[in-house]
């Protein structure tokens, strides 16, 4: 997930949470085991080939009518780690025939959480929850994919079994911003618990159990988390990594988690629909790596090995979920290049640089989160220039209201109609 602790990594304890109100509002919750609503967002096609945002794709076997998807969100509105109903109406407003849908961060592990109202897939009740969500995507002719999420050391006592402390890689709490819990209350984060050797093929499992829950819970493939400080980067950037065991040290120890992590989901589920998302210029939630450039070459020589589908990077001008200062030297393209599968670029993309990035060839698919987030229909808004988005609006956007900030965004049809109905003749 993105910035719900942080709103940027200078130490300003700029705490966005802050700003959440204390008590839920009334909340439209309607009952996660029930099978999907009669009424979802109606299915809209995409104009074809407007642009080349909106040219069609092959993704392994995948045929995808545009390049525009909707990266991973966590919008904290699984209440008690399912997901609720109104998921399924708000994935099905995002979805477009032929569209790639990435899923919010999504729990392997009951450890793994760190945020109120984060769901989960290690549960039957969470994977049945799932079922309607993904069905609607389906309906709606979309492609979804589960982003597979364990924080690790973003998290506190309070998320964990027994009240334990949280774990990651090494004993180092991240020095600024603070944690809410589930209780509401808000501390300075703990010091995690280092992983005993012993213990990682556990949590390798649970990455490998979540990615086949997934698919049972109807989706089409799983997104390993491996980036913006959670468990995966806390074990692959030297800031939090201080192990001296066969996990720590040298760029091939560092990233031996995340890549027992990926064979065994590829395991699982087949490396053809197993993606994996990387931030390597964020130092967001203060995971770091001078050496980031080389360590991700590596990772991603080892994922074209094994025939993962797709890697996911993040623009070094973005920190989790916020615009960030980057030098113009931290360029994705020697990873793209490097990368035998396909490239999908997110982070501070505008229409424009969507068209530029698929233009040149610095990526094949771009991600939009917060603009996706505001504009339901956004691949359609990419067919003309200069169509109105609507803005977000941050102070919902971890709220538990499952209406407000989440299925109340307007679609262009309904505040430009008649451009809406150029886009759709
Ligand atoms: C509300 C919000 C929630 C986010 N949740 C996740 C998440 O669950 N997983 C993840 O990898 N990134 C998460 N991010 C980061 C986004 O996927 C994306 O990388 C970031 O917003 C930059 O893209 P943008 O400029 O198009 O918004 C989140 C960002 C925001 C704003």
């Amino acid at each position: 997930m993105g910035t719900l602790l942080r709103s940027n990594v200078s130490g300003n304890s700029l705490l966005t949470r802050s700003s959440r109100p204390r008590t839920a509002r009334k909340l439209v919750v309607t009952p996660s085991s029930a099978s999907a609503p009669a009424t979802l967002a109606p299915t809209y096609e995409v104009p074809k080939d407007a642009n080349p945002l909106l040219s069609t794709y092959t993704l392994g076997s995948f045929e995808l009518s545009h390049r525009v998807v909707l990266a991973p969100l966590t919008r904290c509105r699984a209440l008690g780690t399912v997901p609720q109903l109104n998921a399924a109406e708000y994935y099905a407003q995002r979805t477009s025939k032929g569209g790639l849908l990435i899923s919010e961060a999504t729990c392997v592990a009951e450890t793994g959480h760190g945020y109120p109202n984060t769901p989960g897939i290690y549960t039957e009740e969470q994977i049945n929850a799932w079922k309607p969500v993904t069905q609607a995507v389906r309906d709606a002719g979309g492609i979804f994919f589960l982003q597979l999420w364990h924080c690790g050391r973003s998290s506190h006592p309070e998320y964990q079994p027994n009240g334990a402390d949280p774990i990651s890689a090494s004993a180092v709490a991240i020095s600024s911003g603070t944690v809410f819990t589930p209780s509401g209350k808000e501390y300075p984060f703990p010091v995690p618990r280092a992983l005993d050797i012993s213990e990682i093929p556990g949590v390798v499992k649970s990455f490998a159990d979540g990615a086949r829950n997934s698919i049972a819970a109807g989706f089409h493939g799983v997104e390993i988390h491996g980036a913006n400080g959670y468990l995966i980067d806390q074990f692959l950037k030297s800031s939090v990594n201080k192990r001296t065991d066969k996990y720590g040290g040298s760029i091939p120890n560092r990233c031996r988690f995340a890549l027992e992590v990926a064979a065994a989901v590829a395991d699982a589920v087949g490396p053809e629909l197993t993606g994996i998302r990387l931030s390597p210029y964020s130092d967001f939630q203060e995971a770091m790596d001078p050496e980031t450039l080389e360590l991700n070459l590596y990772l991603v020589d080892k994922a074209s090995e094994m025939g993962l589908l797709y890697v996911h990077a993040v623009e070094s001008r973005i920190s989790g979920g916020t615009d960030a200062q980057a030098p113009q030297s931290e360029s994705l393209d020697p990873l793209r290049n490097a990368f035998k599968g396909a490239f999908m670029a997110a982070g501070g993309f505008t229409r424009d640089l969507g068209i530029q990035a698929i233009e040149s060839g610095h990526a094949d698919l771009v991600a939009y989160g917060r603009a996706f987030l505001a504009n339901p229909d956004l691949p359609l808004r990419f067919a003309l220039p200069d169509v109105p988005l609507n803005p977000y609006n941050r102070g919902t956007f971890y709220t538990p209201d499952q209406v407000v900030g989440y299925l109340d965004y307007p679609f262009l049809k309904d505040v430009e109609p008649s451009l809406a109905a150029q886009l759709s003749a």
